[in-house]
């Protein structure tokens, strides 16, 4: 039976349909409701409003609950490499065998950089964020392809996809690799994508490089939780600068350059540097209570997030992680010890508890990759790395949809109304 939420405005009453999805809150369709009311909606950070259909990922934030195509996010870490996962964010079905190897071929196909993309990376400075230097090298990408600019042609599309995915480890283990003065790497096809990744993050010409399986395990898992998250910040840029019809690969330059800030994917560096600062266990309890200063604007970096009113399930996974790398690396790293006791002190705190902050993916990946031997300012360039599978299967749904629109929100105007421009204004 069709539901409809009714709006009384000025006596006149409006019917505005509900619209159920498969799971999750139902949306009030208020697309007419300008046209119907001469009203706009309000919600800047868009905290109660859906702005779009999606089929690929579903999180239940008060339930801890993240779902990749209907597959949970703990069974894929433990059945799938990251390959396999980027495949069903993709196209909807985790690959058969043969589906399987036919996108390994196409991605490894793809990961070398033209040879004239190399030449960007010597226009930076050696000391440029790496995530200033992605944004750059992944945006002139746009300027490489040619074959692939008709985004209505899904074969174009694909093939745009297929490098993006297959080029971010390339391209981001050589902003690395420049920032240290070392030798721009080349991928080695016939590893997986996460091997591949190291090889060319850590692997020196001079010497053999011996693939750590359990490091590699650890950085796939990294890869698989990151893929996707929905409608968030990065993801929503690209969709909106996709909604114009742009160039697939400035789209994803501008997730990238949404991703990097410290609300979104730059927390996980945040997190680190606040573990340094908090420096011992002892100083905890007054970390704690800035962060619940009102104020103060210091927060706990890795706790707390738009959606998760419960443990994020990706956190939960990156903590056992994180145990087993240590474990396997033999390493014992005081910030893992002020972070699982910040963790635990703040999980009983009545602050925390009544406004549901619980630690989120951020909190643990960069103890993570501080014991992989990764610097902080590359966290965030790794979450790009895997976040862009997410961004190109969403891209692909936007632009595969007939009901597309270009993106164009309006605003509640408060400024000035009109004036006249003073003939005395210089005086
Ligand atoms: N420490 C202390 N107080 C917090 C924190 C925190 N980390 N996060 C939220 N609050 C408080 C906030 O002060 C506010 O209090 P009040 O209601 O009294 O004004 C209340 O909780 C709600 O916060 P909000 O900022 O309105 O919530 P939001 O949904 O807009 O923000 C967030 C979500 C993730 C930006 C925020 O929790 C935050 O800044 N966390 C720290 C940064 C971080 O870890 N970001 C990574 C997000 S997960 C990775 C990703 O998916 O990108």
């Amino acid at each position: 039976m069709k539901r409809f939420a009714k709006f009384t405005i000025d006596g006149k009453t409006v019917e505005l349909p509900i619209i159920e999805g498969t799971c999750g809150p139902d949306v009030v369709d208020i697309r007419n409701l300008y046209q119907e009311t001469g009203l706009f909606s309000f919600d800047p950070g868009f905290t109660s409003t859906a702005s779009c259909f999606s089929n690929i990922t579903y999180i239940d934030g008060d339930k801890g609950v993240l779902l990749y195509r209907g597959y949970p996010i703990e069974d894929l870490v433990e059945k799938c490499d990251f390959l396999e996962v980027a495949f069903l964010l993709m196209y909807g079905e985790l690959p058969n065998f043969s589906q399987k190897e036919s996108f390994e071929q196409s991605i490894s196909h793809h990961t070398l950089v033209h040879e004239q993309l190399r030449s960007f990376y010597q226009g930076f400075r050696r000391d440029a964020h790496p995530m200033a230097i992605m944004v750059g090298v992944v945006g002139a990408l746009s300027a490489f392809y040619h074959d692939s600019l008709d985004i209505y042609d899904p074969a174009q599309r694909e093939v745009a996809s297929h490098r993006l995915i297959a080029k971010m480890p390339t391209i981001a283990a050589m902003a690395f690799n420049y920032s240290r003065g070392r030798p721009l790497p080349y991928p080695q096809n016939g590893l997986t994508y996460a091997q591949n990744f190291l090889k060319m993050m850590f692997a020196i010409p001079s010497e053999t490089y011996q693939i750590n399986p359990v490091i590699a395990k650890a950085m796939d898992i990294i890869f698989i939780l990151h893929a996707d998250h929905e409608q968030n910040a990065s993801t929503s840029t690209v969709r909106l600068a996709g909604s114009s019809q742009a160039n697939p690969f400035a789209c994803i330059a501008s997730g990238i350059a949404a991703l990097w800030g410290p609300a979104h994917g730059g927390a996980n560096e945040a997190v680190i540097n606040m573990l340094k600062q908090i420096g011992t266990k002892a100083n905890i309890s007054e970390f704690i209570e800035r962060a619940k200063n009102k104020n103060d604007s210091f927060r706990l970096m890795g706790f707390g997030h738009r959606v998760y009113k419960n443990y994020d399930p990706r956190a939960r996974i990156m903590r056992k992680a994180c145990h087993d790398v240590f474990k396997h690396l033999k390493i014992d790293d005081p910030l893992l010890e002020i972070a699982l006791e910040l963790e635990e002190f703040a999980i009983k705190d009545p602050y925390f508890i009544e406004k549901k902050l619980y630690p989120n993916v951020d909190f643990y990946s960069g103890i993570i990759f501080r014991a992989l031997g990764i610097p902080p300012s590359m966290f965030t360039v790794i979450f790009s790395v895997a976040r862009t599978i997410g961004w190109v299967a969403q891209w692909n749904e936007m632009i595969a949809d007939p009901g597309q629109k270009i993106g164009r929100p309006r605003q509640l105007y408060s400024g000035n109304v009109k004036r006249k421009i003073e003939d005395n204004r210089t005086s």
